[in-house]
């Protein structure tokens, strides 16, 4: 296997008006191995520093928090100015290795699924019992804290940001038919659809760089009833009129890409990431990904391609030779092996994916999480993680 084989996979591409070596996206992935305070950790660094070695197209930073109350992992990191310096640092190390790669942060707010621990307990529509209603003000200081994540981001000297509207997520909750609030954030369409419509218009107005990135992961179909890609609060099938509607209203607000997922980690997993028994769910992450395709002038990212271990590389070249996706992303297979496209370059043996949810299982036992099968620090918490 080699470059050759893959010649769209290996073409230099574009998010905004950056140049990207490849289509290679490294997609975000949490390792909860933040340090005190949500700040970058030594093993943070060194991670991202294996990635930019892999000399990936792009390589998106896992979910950073805005919001320090309300965490999905206990050792998340958070995008807050006191934790700047460390983020700084990250994007330096990242780039004296690899000044080509596109870096994106994604930031997100933990909403309905941050741990009980580290969450403020408040929902943002039909809270469950010992939860709390977010108020109006509560909801728009959750725009303020994304919106100056988002400046942060810049200012630590990322390329752009990877808005979390995926996975069950605030982002994602907010845009959902089921978000049934009787303020000006829930309701009708235009409310769902409020905190995009006015939240970027304002980031791009206070950015210092025009060419940075904005773009969005967003869960396609959730599987839930009255989820995102359903028709109204108590449908479940799937019905993509309104996703249609927030991939133009992404692009009438001049963003760069979309970033195609869909289900809900916890919920629907296998539809965000399917596993052996679930393997042909990957069928309906391509399907999303052409349809995405066929609406905008957008970039747009596809996911979940782990799964497929090495025809993974045929799928998505013809994926781009076809003019279904502009990008493949790796999930999994980024923990497996970081140096992954460079080995293809090289014509190097791949550590592949078996995708046996390792990973996944450390992240929900909220200890430090990695791959279990090729690296021997995770081997290792893996081991212990009883104890
Ligand atoms: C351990 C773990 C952590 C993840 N963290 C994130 C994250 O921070 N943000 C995100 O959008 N998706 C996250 N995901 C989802 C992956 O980015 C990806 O969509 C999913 O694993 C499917 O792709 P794959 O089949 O290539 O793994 C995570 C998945 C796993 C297993």
């Amino acid at each position: 296997m080699s470059q050759n084989q893959y010649s769209y996979l290996f073409k230099s591409g574009s998010l905004g008006n950056k140049t990207m070596p490849n289509r290679f996206v490294s997609q975000a992935m949490e390792a909860n191995d933040g340090g005190p305070g949500g700040s970058v950790s030594e093993m943070g660094i060194e991670r991202y520093k294996k990635l930019a070695s892999g000399h990936w197209g792009a390589v998106v930073v896992e979910a950073l928090s805005a919001d320090s109350g309300s965490l999905a992992r206990v050792n998340q990191m958070i995008l807050t100015r006191e934790n700047l310096e460390g983020f700084k640092f990250l994007v330096s190390e990242f780039k004296r290795i690899a000044p080509e790669t596109i870096l994106l942060f994604q930031v997100t707010h933990s909403g309905r699924k941050a741990v009980k621990s580290h969450s403020t307990a408040t929902a943002l529509y039909s809270p469950a019992e010992g939860e709390k209603l977010q108020s109006t003000n509560e909801v728009e200081n959750i725009r303020y804290a994304i919106m100056e994540a988002a400046l942060l981001a810049e200012e630590a000297g990322a390329d752009g940001v990877d808005f979390k509207m995926c996975h069950g997520y605030f982002g994602c909750e907010m845009l959902r038919p089921g978000n049934v609030r009787d303020d000006k954030w829930g309701g009708s369409f235009e409310n769902r659809s409020r905190f995009l419509r006015e939240s970027i218009p304002e980031i791009r107005s206070r950015l210092k760089n025009p060419d940075f990135i904005l773009g969005s992961r967003i869960s396609v179909y959730e599987g839930i009833e009255g989820g995102c890609g359903t028709s109204g609060p108590g449908e479940i099938l799937e019905d993509l009129e309104e996703m249609e509607k927030i991939i133009k209203i992404m692009e009438n607000l001049g963003m760069d890409y979309v970033n195609i997922s869909a289900g809900i980690p916890g919920t629907t997993s296998d539809i965000t990431r399917p596993t052996a028994p679930s393997k042909n769910l990957y069928l309906h992450q391509m399907r999303y990904t052409k349809w995405a395709k066929g609406l905008t002038k957008m970039k747009v990212i596809g996911s979940a391609y782990s799964i497929l271990k090495e025809e993974a590389l045929s799928m998505a070249d013809e994926n781009i030779r076809k003019g279904y996706a502009d990008c493949a992303g790796w999930g999994r297979q980024s923990f497996a092996d970081p140096l992954f496209p460079e080995k293809i370059r090289q014509g190097e043996e791949v550590d592949y994916c078996t995708a046996c949810s390792g990973c996944t299982k450390l992240m929900v036992a909220q200890k430090n999480d990695g791959c279990i099968l090729y690296n021997d620090y995770y081997k290792n918490v893996w081991k212990n993680r009883n104890k």
